[in-house]
């Protein structure tokens, strides 16, 4: 351990620690920074975390500084404040500051380090400003404007060290020089929206956010990608019911601090047009009083057969298990949502909770056996989320069949072969719990109100249950119930209702 004095204050620090995380640690926020980025290598070059160590007679660079014992050190002097200052100028000699047209306004390193730190007139008349290109298109998901870029090196490091794809460079010297794509190339791998969120100023921009909000307008909610079953940490931007983007939030045990640019787009199906928005009866759309009547006619003699799905959360199969009763149980079509994965973190199963289906006991079957299962089924059958009848021995199965209920979120395959179809929630419209491929139970939180007539899936199950005493009242009381029953495959320390942030291991912490 290395015991230093920062601003006054002691702290102790494991040997190795960066100046900058000692720093961060004692003042309770960071320093100033461009190029630093927790999930990148060191750069050291936009020279903004520039500290006063007490001997040492220059200004020296926190995060390319490593703590010693005894070390004293100052971040708020007038010494670190005046440099900071003219670094700051020096960043914005060239800067367009075109704050009003741009994206990033109001999540803008250089703003709010202007703000916080440089606040002085400028030197440099508008006539005498090097321009460079704007608005170019360098891939299919980014928007390249040069001027506004400070050169922090992050894009060209993480296209380097994390996808190793290599397409982005600093080119020239001095005030001409300007990031670019190396010639030949665009900007075109499955991750190139990182770059986006990593460029602490509106050089990098998204073709798909673009212009589309002014970011203090979006409210924030913490989940799940649903995009495949690594799970990776999100953040829900939204504003009046409409989703504007997803961003990746840090979690160093499953996603750094990145996703990919597929599962950044899942929020499209959100606000797809064929969302189920009402239930429907034989493809007419009926009112929640007329679709319970035709389920209680429907499902007088019970259910005989029950088809889970890999889309939805912990919480649901495991009421979908209680549902089933001695009914034969499925956990959907195995196999599908199967694409390539890579080994940076997308997995090649597109579905956010196969682990919460083995958790749940809930076993798949592939389309010849489902198909089997729908054929043998002797009364009602229960298709919850998926799309099996996407598959065309299933489809043909359900064909002519009156007695198919279907709880869903899309007028897809399923929905089409239901003789009742009842609107369901998306993953942003409601609260669950998703197990991703490491077997982390990781919690997702309500984003947007759901669309039309659709309702919490659980309260949908739940009126099922042929016993309505077990119903469940609330999710919390859903989640006991599930803990109940799991409770061999779950660490005891687990409460379901409070799951820490960035999950935990369903056997609970090493
Ligand atoms: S484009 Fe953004 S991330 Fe890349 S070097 Fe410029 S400022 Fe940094
Ligand atoms: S890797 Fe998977 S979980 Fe992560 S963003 Fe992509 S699709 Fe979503
Ligand atoms: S953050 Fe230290 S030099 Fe850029």
């Amino acid at each position: 351990m290395a015991r230093l004095t920062i601003d006054g204050s002691a702290i102790e620090v494991a040997d190795g620690t960066s100046l900058f995380d000692a720093c961060r640690l004692a003042r309770g926020e960071s320093l100033p920074h461009f190029c630093y980025h927790p999930d990148l290598s060191i750069a050291g070059v936009c020279r903004l975390c520039q500290v006063e160590v007490e001997g040492m007679p220059k200004l020296t660079i926190a995060c390319n500084t490593t703590v010693r014992e005894g070390m004293v050190v100052h971040t708020r002097s007038e010494r670190v404040r005046k440099a900071s200052q003219q670094i700051l100028e020096m960043h914005l000699i060239n800067h367009p500051v075109d704050c009003p047209i741009c994206d990033q306004a109001g999540e803008c390193g250089l703003q709010n380090q202007y703000m916080a730190y440089g606040l002085y007139d400028s030197q440099v008349a508008e006539s005498d400003k090097v321009n460079k290109a704007k608005a170019l298109v360098i891939g299919p998901h980014v928007v390249l404007d040069k001027e506004r870029c400070v050169l922090c090196s992050r894009c060209v490091r993480f296209c380097n060290e994390v996808t190793k794809t290599g397409e982005l460079g600093i080119f020239n010297r001095g005030d001409r020089a300007e990031i670019g794509v190396a010639p030949g190339r665009e900007l075109d791998n499955a991750y190139s929206v990182n770059t986006v969120d990593i460029c602490p100023v509106g050089a990098l921009t998204s073709r798909d956010f673009r212009f589309q909000k002014r970011v203090w307008m979006l409210k924030s909610t913490d989940s799940i990608c649903p995009g495949c079953a690594t799970g990776c940490n999100v953040r829900v931007d939204h504003e009046a019911g409409r989703i504007y983007r997803l961003k990746p939030r840090r979690n160093p045990a499953v996603n750094g601090s990145w996703m990919c640019d597929e599962g950044r787009l899942t929020y499209k199906d959100v606000h797809a047009e064929d969302r189920l928005l009402e239930p429907l009866w034989n493809g007419r759309v009926v009112s929640w009083a007329d679709a319970r009547g035709h389920l209680a006619h429907v499902v007088a003699g019970g259910f005989a057969l029950v088809i889970g799905s890999a889309h939805q959360s912990l919480e649901e199969m495991w009421l979908l298990r209680q549902l089933a009763g001695t009914a034969a149980l499925s956990g959907g079509l195995a196999g599908s949502d199967l694409a390539v994965g890579d080994d940076i973190l997308r997995s090649a199963d597109r579905t956010p909770n196969r682990r919460g289906l083995a958790l749940a006991g809930l076993a798949e079957h592939d389309a010849a056996a489902l198909a089997g299962l729908v054929r043998a089924a002797r009364g009602a059958i229960l298709v919850h989320g998926g799309d099996p009848a996407a598959a065309p021995d299933v489809a043909a199965a359900m064909a002519g069949r009156q007695d198919v209920v279907y709880v869903g979120t899309h007028r897809r395959a399923t929905a089409a072969a239901a003789a009742l179809a009842l609107p369901g929630a998306m993953w942003a419209e409601k609260a669950g719990i998703f197990v991703n491929r490491q077997d982390r139970l990781q919690a997702f939180a309500q984003a947007v109100a759901r669309p039309g007539n659709a309702r919490e899936d659980w309260r949908v199950l739940g009126e099922m249950l042929p016993d309505q005493g077990r119903a469940p009242t609330g999710l919390k009381a859903l989640r006991a119930g599930v803990a109940a029953d799991l409770a061999p495959a779950l660490a005891p320390t687990i409460d379901l209702d409070r799951l820490p942030q960035g999950g935990v291991p369903a056997g609970g912490d090493a």
